[in-house]
């Protein structure tokens, strides 16, 4: 019997530049979405967005499109952090990125127990950040008052920066510190391995450009990056050939996919017991891919070569490049990756014809 659960194939989406751009549906997502749900074929959402909890996410998600979606059905690009605050791995961490303190509300969702945003830094010692552009009601609304002499033990940024100059400042002043303490410089001569940040960054992507509803793609979370690199280089005076040590999470990187994949075995198990309204999402552990997999093939739909389609490859799925985002019709032999089943004008599209080449419609 082609198709339904039974059959062995699943679809994973990207969202930016696939199924909205902006606060904007991409009028073929629903109608897409419709068709996998009339022939039971499961698929969750992998982005690296994020910033907020999964949630909110695909609850703003299912709004925009007019789709339900479940919190079970999402992998946002910080939701494997999960696994690490359930380690207990530290104690006080810097959240870094999205809108107003949501992050912070989402890292204590997942079990991280004292969470900081530099917003609390400011409120605490306006002077770290002379050009801030926090209000009055920002600090009223988000900042939390701290205790600064603690250390600060590993920073993770959740997502782009809303205050650029802020974090760019206290992010460096951390690398360079004694041991987390803000308002503290750690002494560069002392240094066996200059490339070793005074504390742990964890980026939850690497995402150069991204695509919202603008006609060009923007600079997303990875020029955040590049811009913390070079002033640590300038700040530890390191060599052409020396870099931040950091880690970074996301599409492409193995970590993300094979988290998704647990995730994916997981809501179709859901699926199959008719359990979709339950709210707890499976925790894989990290970098472990699934074993005895249900799927002979996972197709991912998206619309940036560097993130979805390098990743897919990487990952042994099939990929699917489409036209409504990042990428901007570049001939194919100049792209980081390219797609295995081919390039489509919109996600309706793709999963049309997937589902014709399964013969399922
Ligand atoms: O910040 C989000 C952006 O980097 C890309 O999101 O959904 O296209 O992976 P997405
Ligand atoms: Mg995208």
């Amino acid at each position: 019997m082609p198709g339904g659960l039974g059959s062995n194939l699943a679809f994973v989406f990207d969202i930016d530049g696939v199924l909205i751009r902006g606060e904007h549906e991409i009028p073929s997502a629903r109608p897409a979405l419709e068709l996998l749900n009339e022939h039971k074929i499961p698929f969750i959402l992998l982005t690296n967005g994020g910033g907020v909890k999964e949630k909110e996410r695909v609850e703003k998600i299912s709004k925009i499109i007019g789709f339900p979606l479940s919190p079970l059905q999402i992998v946002q690009s910080h939701t494997p952090m999960k696994a690490l605050a359930h380690k207990h791995a530290y104690d006080r961490v810097l959240v870094v990125g999205g809108p107003g303190d949501k992050a912070r509300h989402c890292a204590l969702g997942y079990g991280f127990h004292d969470v900081i945003m530099p917003i609390d830094i400011v409120k605490a010692t306006p002077a770290v950040s002379p050009h801030h552009r926090f209000t009055k009601s920002d600090f009223e609304n988000y900042a939390a008052d701290i205790d600064l002499a603690k250390p600060i033990e590993a920073i993770l940024v959740f997502n782009d920066p809303r205050d650029m100059t802020t974090d760019v400042q206290i992010v460096s002043d951390l690398l360079n510190s004694d041991h987390g303490v803000i308002g503290t410089k750690r002494s560069i001569k002392k240094l066996k391995h200059r490339e070793d940040p005074a504390i742990p960054i964890i980026f939850s992507n690497n995402d150069f450009l991204w695509a919202n509803d603008y006609p060009l793609p923007r600079f997303g979370q990875g020029a955040f990056r590049i811009v913390i690199e070079n002033l640590y280089r300038e700040v530890n005076q390191l060599k052409d050939t020396e870099l931040l040590h950091s880690v970074i999470m996301g599409k492409p990187f193995k970590i993300q996919y094979d988290f998704a994949h647990h995730v994916l075995i997981d809501w179709r198990k859901k699926l199959l017991a008719n359990d979709t309204a339950s709210e707890t999402q499976i925790l894989p552990n990290l970098n472990e891919q699934p074993r005895n997999s249900p799927f002979e093939k996972i197709y991912m739909v998206g619309d940036n070569p560097a993130s979805d389609i390098k990743g897919a490859n990487d990952n042994g799925w099939e990929s699917i490049l489409l036209r409504t985002g990042v990428y901007n019709n570049e001939d194919l032999d100049t792209l980081v990756a390219k797609p295995t089943v081919g390039v489509y004008n919109d996600v309706f599209e793709s999963v049309e014809a997937v589902l014709k080449s399964h013969n399922i419609i």
